[in-house]
């Protein structure tokens, strides 16, 4: 694999997330670029101060005024940018600047459609036109044949949600004016290629991943306030779930809206996985994972005890029951020691160990908290399609809907002799 070695790059949008994160590693690069342009509509504002401690730390970085959707702060950017290179070229353009909204099809508007069109579209076709002169001076700078990120290049950070192939996660957010401007900027990306390509100038579009920026994490939480905003008894609780002190945060607040009242069902649905294997798995994921999986569990059900106690109180009647009180485990058969499931798939450690863990500690629950009538299950969901269950196609993967559902009515029909029991989403006992 070559190195990536330019003299100079400019990267737009570059104060914070995927921008500032370019701008990190190019500057830790073996060699680093010359000259790093960091692109910023305000860089004297509190969201650049990340940036401005970088650049008083690398004088190989310059930070360049630029709000993308104005032609004249483009021009002005690409005068000081041509200023500053002394004569040579921009080897490498990388146009990141972008926004997004959550809007759907129902809501979506023309300022938000034109917004977006602008920012995420239009300005990377006028950085282009801005920055050529520049692009063409580094192609013709750079000797020997063919086209590379390291001697001329413009990158559009595109997105997998502009895939018209995909509609990648239309369930979750529709986005449609988001979607619409990424699936024009992959083809703007193609006639860049087309028309740029004569002048030695690589152009691509790129689709980061789903990352943990300001922008990634509101699309992660929309789909679930959307659903709060149009019902009123479904109530958002902040939650991390391996620290105690939110847990008991979490716990106080639901006991304060149930007015009085129990709580029949905890649900311990979070949980990571890591596909480490038996020679890397480390202490650090190890801890984690078993954190996440095992004892958060565990303090939930600790401080979440006396309002199922309530609950359970208040639901006369023998026997034990998920209707009354219950604890529900979300495990996984990757966890059964006998099955060892699809250890050709995946190793998954960490992960097999924390499930193998979270059986006992449901059958632990079942012994303590039977006296106090509360119902205790480790339920596997199955082989289901989330970003944990992975990509690989195979027919015993179920949906979210089919698994959901199976593990709901299988819930409904159990009764007493199956708490502390291990079971799947569709009410089989599994192996433990
Ligand atoms: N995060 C993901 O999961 C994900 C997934 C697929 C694609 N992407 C794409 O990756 C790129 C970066 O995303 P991100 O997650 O890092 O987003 P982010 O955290 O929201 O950062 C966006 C950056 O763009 C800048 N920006 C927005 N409008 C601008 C304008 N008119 N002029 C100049 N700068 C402007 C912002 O500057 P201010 O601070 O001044 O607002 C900020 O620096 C975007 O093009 C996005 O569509 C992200």
């Amino acid at each position: 694999m070559g190195e990536l070695r330019v003299h100079s790059a400019l990267v737009t949008g570059a104060n914070r997330g995927i921008g500032l994160g370019l701008v990190q590693h190019l500057l830790a690069l073996p060699n680093p670029p010359e000259w790093v342009f960091a692109g910023c509509r305000d860089p004297k504002g509190q969201r650049a101060q990340e940036l401005q401690k970088l650049a008083s730390k690398h004088p190989n970085l310059v930070i360049v005024p630029l709000e993308v959707t104005d032609p004249a702060s483009i021009k002005a950017a690409a005068a000081s940018v041509g200023e500053r290179l002394k004569g040579s070229g921009l080897n490498l353009l990388i146009n990141n600047a972008g926004i997004a909204k959550t809007n759907s099809l129902d809501t979506e508007t023309l300022d938000n459609m034109s917004q977006l069109f602008t920012t995420n579209t239009i300005a990377p076709l006028l950085l282009g036109q801005a920055f050529l002169p520049l692009l063409k001076k580094a192609a013709q700078g750079s000797p020997g044949s063919g086209m590379s990120c390291s001697k001329a290049a413009i990158v559009n950070m595109s997105s997998i949600g502009g895939s018209i192939k995909e509609m990648y996660l239309w369930e979750a957010a529709h986005c449609v004016a988001y979607r619409c401007s990424k699936a024009a900027l992959n083809m703007l990306t193609r006639c860049q290629s087309m028309g740029y390509r004569e002048h030695g100038i690589l152009c691509v579009a790129l689709h980061p991943g789903w990352v943990q920026t300001d922008m990634g994490n509101a699309a992660g939480y929309t789909e679930l306030q959307k659903l709060a905003s149009k019902h009123p008894n479904l109530v958002i609780v902040p939650l991390e779930v391996t620290d105690p002190t939110s847990i008991r945060a979490a716990a106080a607040s639901v006991g304060e809206r149930l007015k009085g009242s129990g709580l029949n069902l905890l649900i311990n649905n979070a949980g990571i996985a890591r596909a480490n294997t038996i020679d890397n798995e480390t202490l650090k994921d190890m801890s984690e994972v078993y954190t996440t999986n095992t004892i958060a569990p565990l303090l939930l059900g600790q401080a979440f005890l006396p309002l199922l106690k309530k609950a359970a109180q208040e639901n006369p009647g023998s026997g034990l029951s998920c209707s009354k009180a219950a604890i529900i485990n979300i495990s996984s058969t990757a966890g059964s020691i006998q099955d060892l499931y699809l250890w050709q798939y995946g190793q998954a450690l960490s992960y097999r160990c924390s499930k193998a863990a979270l059986n006992m500690l449901t059958r632990c629950q079942s012994m303590g908290y039977r006296e106090h009538g509360i119902f205790c299950v480790a339920l596997h969901p199955g082989w289901v399609k989330t970003d944990m269950g992975g990509t690989l196609e195979d027919k015993s993967r179920v949906t979210v809907d089919e698994s959901v559902g199976g593990m709901l009515k299988v819930l409904s029909n159990l009764s007493e002799k199956d708490s502390g029991a291990f079971l799947n989403w569709e009410g089989k006992v599994m192996a433990w």
